[in-house]
C-alpha cells in the first residue's frame, strides 16, 4: 500500500523520459552496429553485434509503451536534448578503439543503467505498471552489456590510455550535466561546451579490420564448398570445413552492419529484424570458433578471408547487398544447401557439429523469412529478385586474380595445414587423399558455379 500509494511521475513527465531512453538505446544501437566493421577486434565485433540487437529490442518495446501513452504525434524521431545528441555523437566518432569502449560501456550504459533504476524509483509502481516493466527487462540485459563491457575496458584500456582519454571523458560527463542527466531530471548545468571527436560528421567505414588471428584476409585459396559437396571425402573432415563455414560468416555482421548503417528511413521494424539476424551471423562465426576450441585445433591456421564484406561494402550499394545476401539465403533453403549440411554434420558423429548446424539450419529459415518481408518487395516479383541477387554475387568472385596480381594474398592452400593440426589433437593419422584437396575459387564461386570471366562480371 505504502509503494502503490505514493505519489509518482505524470503520464507526460514519463512519456518525456520514456523518449530520452528510446533515443539513448536507438543511438546505442546506431554506434553499435556502425562500429562493427571497422573495428578490428574479433571479441568486439561479435559483442557490437549482441549489443545492437539487444538495443534494438528495447528501442522497440519504448516505442510501443510511448503509443500507449496518448500521445500521437509520437514525435519518436526527434531529439529530445541536443546535449544529448552530443554525447552520442561523440561516442559514434570516437577515434579509437579505447575511446568507443570507454564511451560505451563506462559512460553511455552505465548513465541509462542509472536513468532506468531511477525510473522505478520515481514513477507509482501501481499507476505505471508496464514501464516499470520495461525498465527491469531493460536492466537485466544492460547489466550483462555492463559486465562485459567493465571487462573489456580491463583488458583493453590501460592507465596511460586512460590518462589520455580523461579530457574527452570529462567532455561527455559534461554533456550529460547539460542535459540534465540522460533522463532530465535533474536540473540542467549551465555553460558551454565544445565538441571534439564529432565537429565533423561521422562518417561509416565499411573497410572491414581484422586483429592478428586474421593474417591473411584476401586468402580465397581454398573452396570449401567443393571439399563439402565432394561425395568421395568423408564426413569426418568436411566437419572440419563447416567449422569453418560458420568462423567465415563474421563476414556477414561486417557486411549487414553497413546496410543497417546506410539504409536510411525504414519502419523501426526493419532495424530490428535486420539487427537480430546480424546477431544471428555473429553467432554462427562463434559456433565456428567454439567448434574448433572443442577440437583443441588453433584455427588461426585457417586463412579466414574479409574479401565478401570488403567487395560489398565498397563496391555495391546497400539495396545489392541485401540482395546478394537474399540469392545467397535463399540457395541454403535447398536440400543441398542448410539439411545438407547438418546431414554431414550428423555423419561426422561430432555432436556439437549436428547441434550447431541444427540451430544454424533454423535461424537461416528464418532470415529466409526476413529477406522476404523486406527485401522481396523492392521487386516485381521473386525471380526478379533472385536474378539482380544473383548478378550482382559475381563480384565477389571477378577479383581473385587481381588481388593476387597485386600482391594482396597468395591465395595460399591452408586447408593441409589445418588438417595435419586436426589429426594430431585427435591422435589420428592424415589420410592422404584429404590432405592432398587443393580447389581454390578461382574458377567456382560458392554454389560451385562457373565464375564468370571479368569481363562477363559487374566489374
Ligand atoms: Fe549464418
Ligand atoms: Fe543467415
Amino acid at each position: 500500500m505504502a509503494d502503490a500509494g505514493r505519489a509518482g511521475l505524470s503520464v507526460e513527465a514519463c512519456v518525456q523520459r520514456l523518449k530520452r531512453y528510446h533515443y539513448a538505446l536507438r543511438r546505442l544501437h546506431q554506434i553499435f552496429t556502425a562500429r562493427i566493421t571497422a573495428e578490428p577486434i574479433y571479441e568486439l565485433k561479435t559483442a557490437f553485434s549482441l549489443h545492437a540487437h539487444v538495443c534494438a529490442q528495447h528501442v522497440a518495446a519504448l516505442r510501443e509503451r510511448v503509443g500507449e501513452m496518448r500521445e500521437p504525434p509520437l514525435g519518436l524521431e526527434a531529439v529530445p536534448d541536443p546535449n544529448l545528441e552530443m554525447f552520442f555523437d561523440e561516442i559514434l566518432g570516437a577515434p579509437t578503439t579505447e575511446e568507443l569502449v570507454t564511451g560505451l560501456y563506462a559512460k553511455a550504459v552505465p548513465a541509462l543503467v542509472a536513468a532506468l533504476e531511477r525510473h522505478r524509483v520515481d514513477t507509482n509502481p501501481l499507476a505505471d505498471y508496464p514501464t516499470v516493466r520495461l525498465c527491469r527487462f531493460a536492466l537485466l540485459e544492460l547489466a550483462d552489456l555492463h559486465r562485459f563491457g567493465a571487462e573489456a575496458v580491463k583488458c583493453l584500456v590501460d592507465d596511460p590510455a586512460r590518462a589520455r582519454i580523461s579530457g574527452w571523458l570529462a567532455l561527455l560527463d559534461q554533456c550529460l550535466a547539460a542535459a540534465g542527466g540522460l533522463d532530465g531530471a535533474a536540473a540542467p548545468a549551465p555553460g558551454a561546451i565544445g565538441r571534439q571527436h564529432s565537429v565533423q560528421p561521422y562518417v561509416y567505414d565499411g573497410r572491414p579490420r581484422r586483429d592478428g588471428r586474421f593474417p591473411d584476409p584476401y586468402n580465397r585459396g581454398v573452396n570449401v564448398e567443393a571439399f563439402i559437396y565432394n561425395d568421395q571425402l568423408p564426413p569426418e573432415p568436411k566437419m572440419l570445413m563447416l567449422f569453418f563455414r560458420r568462423l567465415r560468416e563474421i563476414e556477414i555482421p561486417e557486411m549487414m552492419a553497413s546496410i543497417i548503417t546506410e539504409t536510411k528511413g525504414k519502419p523501426w521494424g526493419y532495424y530490428r529484424e535486420m539487427s537480430r539476424q546480424l546477431w544471428d551471423e555473429a553467432r554462427h562465426s562463434l559456433m565456428g570458433e567454439v567448434g574448433f576450441a572443442s577440437l583443441g585445433v588453433d584455427w588461426p591456421k585457417a586463412m579466414v578471408n574479409a574479401t565478401y564484406a570488403l567487395t560489398m561494402n565498397t563496391r555495391l550499394n546497400p539495396l545489392e547487398r541485401h540482395a546478394v545476401l537474399y540469392f545467397v539465403e535463399q540457395g541454403l533453403m535447398a536440400k543441398t544447401g542448410k539439411r545438407f549440411e547438418w546431414e554431414v554434420a550428423l555423419a561426422s558423429q561430432n555432436h556439437l557439429a549436428s547441434l550447431f548446424q541444427d540451430f544454424d539450419w533454423a535461424d537461416e529459415v528464418l532470415h529466409a523469412r526476413i529477406g522476404r518481408d523486406w527485401y522481396l518487395p523492392e521487386f516485381k516479383d521473386t525471380a526478379e529478385a533472385l536474378k539482380f541477387g544473383d548478378d550482382r554475387w559475381n563480384i565477389l568472385f571477378t577479383n581473385w586474380r587481381a588481388w593476387r596480381d597485386q600482391g594482396l594474398t597468395q591465395h595460399r592452400n591452408w586447408w593441409p595445414d589445418l588438417y595435419r593440426d586436426a589429426c594430431e589433437k585427435a591422435g589420428v593419422a592424415p589420410d592422404p587423399v584429404v590432405l592432398a584437396f587443393s580447389e581454390t575459387y578461382e574458377h567456382r564461386r560458392a554454389d560451385l558455379k562457373k565464375v564468370p570471366s571479368p569481363a562477363a562480371g559487374t566489374e
